[in-house]
């Protein structure tokens, strides 16, 4: 039963914590509540949008749970004392969704369950929620230099998070999503009770790998199936400015990208820059990954994108595990490809203001509108913006869009990412730059999908429509659900329905449930 919120909920949901049967391991610190002189710095330590840094609706009660009981006591004291529950793992959410509620609510954060299992052997690895990106491919590599995972760049991305949304890297050409490439995992539910694959059924197994964990319980962990690589793989990230020809180089990419060699992933980032040469440009970066050599590598761009104009200077040879930390360099600065130690650094990857929202598109954009497009990012009222594209095809084109909730599949030739970044603080400063994102997407419509306007899941983004505080129909969740999840998102709302028919992990965009005339 639900009881209202009151003032004395912290210390009856502790009691009731500590009470929890089969509770284990309670010696441990595992709760913080907001006179605990350690609260803020575990709230704080994973919020990756300084948006988010200084609101005012802060959890009640924080748990680190170091055992599944905890997590299975927070669920069901939670419910009795009228918490809600966010489950936080790396707290890359780009809406704060793991750590902000503006009701009386847990956090759940999973920083202690990180433990990473490879099996070399059977070309599986079990890991739990809170570990990160880099931990996970360190841990890969310290057992195997031929075997790798395809997820996301960013080294300090949460795996329970990003698996639960899709997660896609420069392996994705080649094996596809993340959440393509698991074979089992563990979820506490609603009633508490810890289920892996078989317990939970096809059904939940299908809605966790990409239609967001948070609506349906706290995925404990993932067996993942390792992928082959080999043991030399070439990168390059190659400049061009509009003045050197980056106009002509994008539109050719538009066309080939999607069907080069599933080997090859070349992402093009796009932003303004102040060149001596050419004073107030555009720059664009294109960025990859070759899973082979240079000299196979050379000609074979030569072939398909020769407007690039690669040479083999541009381009390093290196381990797999040499790309993932050059593709984190950024944020390391110059290090070398042999020391992928940086990949275990805990400390997040960017400290920041900002927001971003994705699209996806199924014919190339015409040259004007990529010049409409440079227009928004040369806009100096922001402190910075990005667009990414992305390509898609080779194995996202095998893979049928109701495999799993994720459904952008065959027919995209790219995504895009546009995020704006800021350092100055205040309200005013984060309205001019979430109206900069809100401009650019406007101006995009016409040369984006439509009906619906495709989004991923992971590059959240709640403009395009959130719940109601309390009960949201089918119809009203569908303006934002059809967007990440296509014709799959009536399925989640089923799945939802049958595991969590109260609704009781519920958020902004969380998955609704169904009622009998819907
Ligand atoms: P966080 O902990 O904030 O969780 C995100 C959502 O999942 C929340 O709704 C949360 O409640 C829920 N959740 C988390 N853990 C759960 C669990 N164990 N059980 C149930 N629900 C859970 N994406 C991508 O595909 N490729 C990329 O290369 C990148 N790169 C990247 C870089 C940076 C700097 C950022 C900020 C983000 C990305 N992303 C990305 C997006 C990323 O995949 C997305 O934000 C993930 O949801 C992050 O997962 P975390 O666990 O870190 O987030």
């Amino acid at each position: 039963s639900f009881e209202p919120p009151s003032l004395d909920t912290p210390e009856k949901f502790i009691q009731c914590f500590y009470n929890y049967p089969n509770i284990t391991n309670t010696n441990s610190n595992v709760l913080y509540t907001q006179t605990n002189s350690s609260y803020s710095s575990v709230l704080n330590a994973t919020i990756q949008n300084l948006r988010f840094l200084n609101i005012s609706s802060k959890p009640q009660v924080i748990v680190t749970p170091v055992d599944v009981s905890h997590i299975q006591a927070t669920i069901m004291c939670s419910q009795r004392h009228g918490l809600q529950i966010r489950t936080r793992s790396g707290g890359h959410d780009y809406e704060g969704l793991s750590y902000v509620a503006e009701v009386p609510f847990v956090i759940i954060d999973l920083i202690n369950l990180r433990e990473i299992t490879v099996d070399v052997e059977n070309q599986t690895a079990w890991v739990q929620s809170g570990a990160q990106l880099g931990e996970l491919y360190y841990r890969i590599y310290e057992k195997s230099k031929t075997l790798g995972f395809p997820a996301g760049v960013c080294y300090s991305v949460g795996i329970g998070g990003h698996i639960s949304g899709g997660g896609y890297g420069f392996l994705m050409r080649k094996y596809g999503l993340a959440a393509d490439n698991i074979v089992d995992a563990q979820i506490v539910d609603v009633n508490g009770n810890l289920l892996d694959r078989q317990a939970m059924g096809e059904d939940l197994f299908w809605a966790i790998r990409g239609g967001g964990g948070a609506s349906f319980g706290v995925i404990v962990a993932w067996k993942i199936k390792l992928v082959p690589v080999p043991s030399t793989v070439t990168i390059f990230n190659v400049a061009r400015t509009l003045e050197e020809n980056a106009t002509e180089i994008i539109q050719k990419w538009q066309v080939v990208a999607s069907k080069l060699d599933e080997r090859i992933y070349i992402r093009m980032d796009m932003e303004k820059v102040h060149s001596r040469e050419y004073g107030k440009t555009i720059q664009v970066n294109f960025v990859s990954m070759f899973l082979g050599g240079v000299e196979e590598l050379v000609p074979l761009m030569q072939k398909s994108l020769p407007e690039l104009g690669l040479d083999r200077k541009d381009c390093t040879e290196t381990s797999w595990i040499g790309s993932a930390v050059f593709l984190n360099s950024p944020w390391f600065g110059n290090i070398s490809l042999e020391a992928p130690e940086v990949l275990l650094n805990r400390t997040q990857i960017y400290s920041g203001h900002y927001k971003a929202k994705s699209d996806y598109v199924r014919q190339p954009i015409s040259i004007d509108g990529l010049r409409g497009l440079w227009r928004f990012l040369y806009d100096d009222e922001v402190e910075r913006s990005q667009v990414q594209f992305a390509p898609y095809g080779g194995r996202m084109y095998e893979i049928s869009e109701s495999e799993l909730p994720f459904a952008h599949r065959s027919g995209y030739i790219f995504h895009i990412h546009y995020v704006t970044n800021w350092e100055t603080t205040g309200d005013e400063a984060a309205q001019r730059h979430k109206n900069w994102t809100r401009r650019v997407y406007k101006y995009m419509e016409p040369y984006v999908s439509n009906s619906p306007r495709a989004a991923y899941v992971n590059y959240r983004d709640l403009d395009i429509g959130v719940n109601n505080k309390g009960y949201t129909s089918y119809d009203q969740a569908s303006i934002w659900g059809l967007k990440y999840f296509g014709n799959n998102f009536r399925r989640l709302a089923t799945v939802k329905t049958r595991v969590d028919p109260y609704n009781f992990f519920t958020n902004e965009q969380s998955i609704p449930t169904l009622l009998e005339e819907e």
